[in-house]
């Protein structure tokens, strides 16, 4: 079994990516058998597909390596490390990019949602972003990719470009890339945004209070959830009566998976209760699971080397993982390299 995943540095980690794919990194990290591996990267290459400041770029690639270490990423267990200090990502995409189809990545919603209305001022990456995607789990023959639902379209471009790129090039015998499977959480697979319960939580939300920051002290928690967006009912006793209320459904999803018990758990305890109740108990539960992340996150950032150093051991490990792979595509294409 091989994981691997990766994140964008911009911004913050917030609670959507926490609960949607980076606590189920350190679940497959801690339950790893003898032989498989884990690999956790930070999607620099990515990043530079949206304008961006080089200097926040900069910064941010280390808050992140210290956000996921403090969040349970064990650089001695896992290896963790930036796509800018392994080529083979871009070297990787470049020989996929004659397989994967423009039409595959015209279907891509990611592309219409970030391009807007001005899709010919967009940047010829975030169009050929899914391809690098696919190079980031193929190169190290990845079985099992923790992300959530939102990348599941770009891992299904990933499993077509395997396939496609197998079938003409390779022996059936001897394929080069293994197809990779999503896995995402159920019960947070998409957690909303705290003002509006029909868009995702997200780094590039422009109101910071849509989102709760790993980073946020307990009175800006507090304040957040507070003021997050309900309607005036009160909670139901059964799931069913979450349906056509997404705002109510989006908090009893977050209290769910922070204290790991289903929906109907949660509803069991505060059906019939008004969110006058169930907020300060959600927020207390945020401020409560987030405090030993938030305390570890900042005695890390106080050393930048060591920082530095985790990025540059996992990136020597990963292009370890990597050469025979790129190695085996370069063949398969009929590329002559001396
Ligand atoms: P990114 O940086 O947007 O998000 C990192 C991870 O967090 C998940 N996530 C969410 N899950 C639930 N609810 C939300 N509101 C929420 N917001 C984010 C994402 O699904 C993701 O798992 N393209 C990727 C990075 C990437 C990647 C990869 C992932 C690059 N190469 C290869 C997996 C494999 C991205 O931008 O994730």
């Amino acid at each position: 079994m091989r994981v691997v995943s990766g994140i964008q540095p911009t911004g913050s980690l917030h609670l959507g990516n926490y609960l949607g794919a980076i606590r189920n990194w350190v679940r497959m990290q801690d339950s790893l058998e003898e032989g498989s591996q884990c690999l956790f990267f930070l999607a620099d290459l990515h990043a530079i597909s949206m304008p961006h400041v080089p200097a926040e770029l900069r910064a941010g690639t280390l808050e992140m390596t210290a956000a996921l270490v403090a969040c349970g990423i064990d650089p001695d267990r896992s290896i963790l490390f930036n796509q800018a200090q392994v080529p083979a990502h871009a070297e990787l995409q470049w020989l996929l990019n004659g397989t994967a189809r423009m039409g595959w990545l015209n279907r891509m919603t990611q592309f219409k949602d970030k391009s807007g209305k001005n899709r010919e001022g967009a940047s010829v990456a975030l169009f050929t972003y899914p391809v690098l995607q696919a190079a980031d789990v193929l190169l190290y023959q990845a079985s099992h990719v923790p992300v959530g639902e939102d990348q599941k379209q770009h891992l299904e471009l990933a499993r077509d470009v395997a396939q496609k790129f197998n079938n003409d090039f390779c022996t059936e015998d001897a394929p080069v890339f293994t197809l990779p499977d999503p896995i995402i959480p159920p019960e947070a697979a998409r957690i909303m945004s705290l003002r509006d319960g029909s868009s995702k939580m997200s780094k590039s939300d422009p109101s910071d209070m849509a989102r709760i920051n790993l980073a946020d002290d307990a009175d800006l928690v507090a304040k957040k959830v507070k003021k997050a967006k309900t309607d005036p009912e009160p909670l139901p006793s059964e799931a069913k009566g979450l349906e056509g209320r997404p705002e109510a459904l989006n908090l009893v999803s977050i209290y769910a998976a922070l204290s790991d018990c289903s929906v109907e758990s949660v509803l069991a305890q505060y059906g019939g209760q008004g969110f006058g109740a169930f907020k300060p108990a959600l927020a207390e539960l945020m401020v409560e699971s987030l405090r030993p992340v938030t305390t570890r996150f900042n005695e890390l950032m106080e050393d930048r080397e060591a920082l530095d150093a985790i990025l540059a051991r996992g990136a020597a490990h990963a292009r370890e993982i990597a050469r025979p792979t790129l190695n085996a595509a370069y063949e398969a294409l009929g590329l002559v390299r001396g």
